[in-house]
């Protein structure tokens, strides 16, 4: 087992990438906690892992919220008595062409792809630099490098976390604290299942390996980026795309 007893949060844990990445850190033998604002969908996730014999909790969470944040991994310490692995997974889009998104478009997407990361990681921080060790993931996307027709709002959070992974990487590397971001690229979940059929065939069609990403391309990342595998990995992107943007 690759993660045998540590304890990671992942944000978002709730359905697509994230709830397949708590799967899998459960399959390596992590005490997850599901982080999540959609109550039910962190029970269904919470459930399967037990279900499989694994160890999960689930906490409701905003990640915007620097209060609910701080109870989250005080609450996390608390149970599991330290937190290895955070993974700043919760993410949203709200597209437009630049000439009509509205600041609300703007403002919606940053405060939970950027502000909601940088207080996550923050409070994780604090954490992690008092233990001496810790990983944080920060979850990036081709977009956030290559940017993305629409998608002005979203590409500038997901440049704007592998800005964050790369300072943090300086920062709390001498404290023991890996900091990584993953740069998934077209991946089947409930967020990419609303692009019309033309579009996902266009993008199976742009990876040299004719194929789109499924949930555990990515959370297969991040259980080896998460894993002492790792440990002379940080500050780095690792773009799990298929290959779609060489
Ligand atoms: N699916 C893709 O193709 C793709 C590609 C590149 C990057 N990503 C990134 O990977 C991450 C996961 O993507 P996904 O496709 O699984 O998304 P998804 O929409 O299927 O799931 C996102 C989860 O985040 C939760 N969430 C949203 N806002 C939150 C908040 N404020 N606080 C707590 N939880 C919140 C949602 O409830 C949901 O469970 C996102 O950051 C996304 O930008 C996805």
């Amino acid at each position: 087992m690759r993660l045998k007893d540590k304890v990671a949060i992942v944000t978002g844990g709730g359905r697509g990438i994230g709830e397949t990445t708590c799967i899998r850190f459960a399959e390596e033998g992590a005490k997850v906690v599901v982080a999540d604002m959609n109550e039910a969908d962190i029970q269904i996730v919470v459930e399967k892992i037990k279900q499989m014999g694994g160890e999960a909790v689930g906490m409701k969470v905003d990640v915007t919220d620097g209060v609910l944040v701080e109870k989250m991994i005080a609450e996390t310490v608390t149970k599991y008595g330290k937190l290895d692995i955070l993974v700043n997974n919760a993410g949203i889009t709200a597209d437009g062409k630049l000439v009509k998104m509205t600041e609300e478009q703007w403002d919606k997407v940053i405060n939970v792809n950027l502000k909601g990361v940088f207080i996550c990681g923050q409070a994780a921080a604090k954490v992690m630099s008092e233990q001496g060790y810790g990983v944080i993931l920060n979850a990036s996307s081709i977009v956030g490098i290559y940017g993305n027709f629409g998608q002005t709002n979203y590409a500038a959070t997901k440049w704007g976390v592998i800005g964050m992974a790369k300072t943090w990487a300086k920062e709390l590397g001498p404290k023991g604290i890996r900091v990584n971001a993953v740069a998934p690229g077209f991946i089947m979940t409930p967020m990419t299942e609303k692009m019309p059929e033309k579009v996902l065939d266009m993008m199976k069609d742009k990876s040299p390996l004719k194929t789109l990403g499924y949930p555990e391309d990515i959370a297969n990342a991040y259980v080896y980026l998460a894993s002492d595998e790792a440990k002379f990995v940080t500050g780095t992107v690792l773009s799990v795309d298929g290959g779609v943007v060489l």
